[in-house]
């Protein structure tokens, strides 16, 4: 008996199952520590569960919304916290900062000795206090993590005191994996590899109150108490159910990325994108290998085993410029910012350009032309526009016009969908398929142009056809990785 309660002791053994779980995906894009969390890699960013407020008695729950990412350097955190009654005034490294509005993270990089963990409280001014509560830290209770960077929205402000324009702060902060070598398996982590965590906040003079992540069970009202975190699992790549597969795309940032490719890469790419002596085009009109940002890192970062692709020194911002460079490539007009009213678009899709007599768009209107419900995710803005003004050179495959008259005088237009030596399949502008036999044919003519008319640069006003785009650049189907 005595050893069975020494088993359930077992400090590595608790914790075993935890509450909640989170997937720290990969970081899409470069992260500037400012406390502004603007950028695309936060924007593709599942927030964390909602916090749960354990000891709850009375007052308002303000809520938190914290998301984890990360890359080869760091894990990064964010807290964006609702707050009516916002106070800081402890300003000494390491004071006692949960006596102030604060947020807190406590780590555990090894999920088989949850009781190794490290600790950050934040308070509203950037005054910071941190802990590493492991069995072989023999320093002081408190430490100095290594190369940490991080911006709280008041940083630096000799005090915070209460304003009624008290809204909401953010506090947004960067930890090398190096200060976790000692517990952590691998670092940085290899995908799929699970540590334990917890969230918090704290405090405040007015709203008082304590919110965590993961909920704290027991009786011990503390947040010391590691057998409680919550487990969190590091992800290649975003299969996160809902966000987008491609993250919005900074032209800047691709600007830069262009320019480093042009220099790093075309000894065996092609300038710009296209393909070269040695290696594939990076962004023509094929099927990709690899299409996630992270997969496209990790290419780039790593190179291609068994392959010349040779892995780049560069530096993870020009690699990230570079993946947003290769994504520009790729983008589809659903991708980028399209001017226009794209209600108004609508109204002349169905109205004015009468272009629901030959496509259709999510089950309404013709079947002559291509379906159009996914246009703005399968074409560039530019191969839209030009769909609508210039004409081709030739019908496209599956879209040849003819006219025909059968020996039994019947008339019929449309476009050739099969044909042999013997018969036809035409769908007609009547939206019917007909079976034609050549040899009951009195006349067959094959149209030179396509019935898709290109000259809506006339029959439309310059903004009635933007709006037309803005309205086309929509049909997207949401893409979800799985
Ligand atoms: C020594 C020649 C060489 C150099 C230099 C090179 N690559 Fe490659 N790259 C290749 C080859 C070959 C492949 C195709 C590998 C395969 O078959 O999977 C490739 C594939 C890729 C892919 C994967 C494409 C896909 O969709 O799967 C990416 C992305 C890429 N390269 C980016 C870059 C970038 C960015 C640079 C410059 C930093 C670069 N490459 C430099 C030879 C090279
Ligand atoms: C008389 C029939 C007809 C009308 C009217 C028509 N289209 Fe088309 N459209 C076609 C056909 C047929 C094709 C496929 C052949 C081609 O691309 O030329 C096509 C192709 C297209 C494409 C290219 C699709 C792709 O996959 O690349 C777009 C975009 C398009 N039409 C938009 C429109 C819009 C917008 C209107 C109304 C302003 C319109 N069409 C009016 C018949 C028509």
């Amino acid at each position: 008996m005595r050893y069975l309660i020494a088993f359930l002791a077992c400090p590595w053994l608790v914790g075993q199952n935890p509450a909640v779980e989170y997937r720290i995906q990969r970081a899409t894009s470069t992260i500037k520590i400012d406390a502004v969390l603007d950028e695309a890699a936060w924007a593709a960013a599942q927030p964390t569960s909602d916090f749960i407020f354990n000891w709850f008695s009375a007052g308002e729950k303000e809520a938190t919304e914290a998301k984890l990412l990360w890359d080869d350097e760091n894990l990064y955190v964010s807290w964006r916290c609702q707050d009516r009654h916002i106070s800081a005034y402890v300003t000494e490294r390491h004071g006692p900062v949960s006596r102030d509005d604060c947020v807190e993270i406590f780590i555990s990089p090894d999920p088989r000795k949850v009781t190794n963990y490290y600790t950050w409280e934040i308070n509203p001014i950037g005054t910071m206090l941190n802990r590493c509560r492991t069995d072989w830290w023999k320093g002081p209770p408190t430490w100095e993590p290594e190369q940490l960077r991080y911006r709280t929205t008041f940083h630096g402000l000799a005090k915070k005191d209460e304003e009624s324009t008290d809204r909401e702060w953010i506090v947004e902060l960067a930890i090398p994996f190096k200060n976790f070598i000692r517990d952590a398996a691998n670092t940085p982590p290899h995908p799929g590899d699970e540590w334990r965590l917890n969230l918090m906040r704290t405090g405040g003079k007015t709203n008082a109150q304590q919110s965590t992540w993961s909920p704290i069970a027991g009786d011990k009202r503390s947040f010391h108490t590691p057998e409680n975190f919550g487990k969190v699992v590091f992800i290649a790549q975003n299969t996160q159910r809902g966000a987008r597969a491609r993250a919005p795309i900074d032209p800047q940032q691709a600007e830069k990325g262009h320019a480093q490719y042009n220099r790093s890469c075309t000894i065996c790419h092609g300038v710009n994108g296209a393909a070269g002596d040695r290696a594939p085009a990076l962004g023509a009109q094929r099927r990709y290998l690899r299409t996630s940002a992270s997969d496209l890192y990790d290419a780039i970062k790593n190179g291609i085993k068994g392959t010349l692709m040779p892995a780049t020194p560069m530096p993870d911002a020009e690699v990230w410029n570079i993946v947003a460079y290769i994504n520009s490539l790729r983008a589809t007009a659903a991708d980028v910012p399209v001017a226009g009213d794209a209600a108004n678009g609508r109204t002349i899709f169905h109205g004015k350009g009468a272009c629901t007599q030959c496509h259709m768009i999510r089950g309404r209107g013709g079947l002559v032309g291509p379906d159009l419900s996914s246009i703005g995710a399968q074409r560039k803005l530019e191969d839209i526009r030009e769909s609508l003004v210039v004409p081709k050179p030739l019908p496209p495959r599956g879209y040849q016009p003819i006219s025909a008259k059968t020996k039994a005088g019947e008339q019929i237009r449309g476009v050739v969908k099969n044909e042999n030596n013997f018969s036809l399949q035409v769908l007609g502008l009547d939206d019917k398929l007909h079976l034609l036999q050549r040899d009951q044919l009195a006349s067959l003519t094959y149209e030179p142009q396509s019935l898709m008319p290109s000259n809506y640069d006339k029959l439309l006003t310059a903004n009635e056809l933007q709006d037309l785009l803005a309205f086309l650049s929509k049909q997207a189907r949401v893409r979800e990785t799985k």
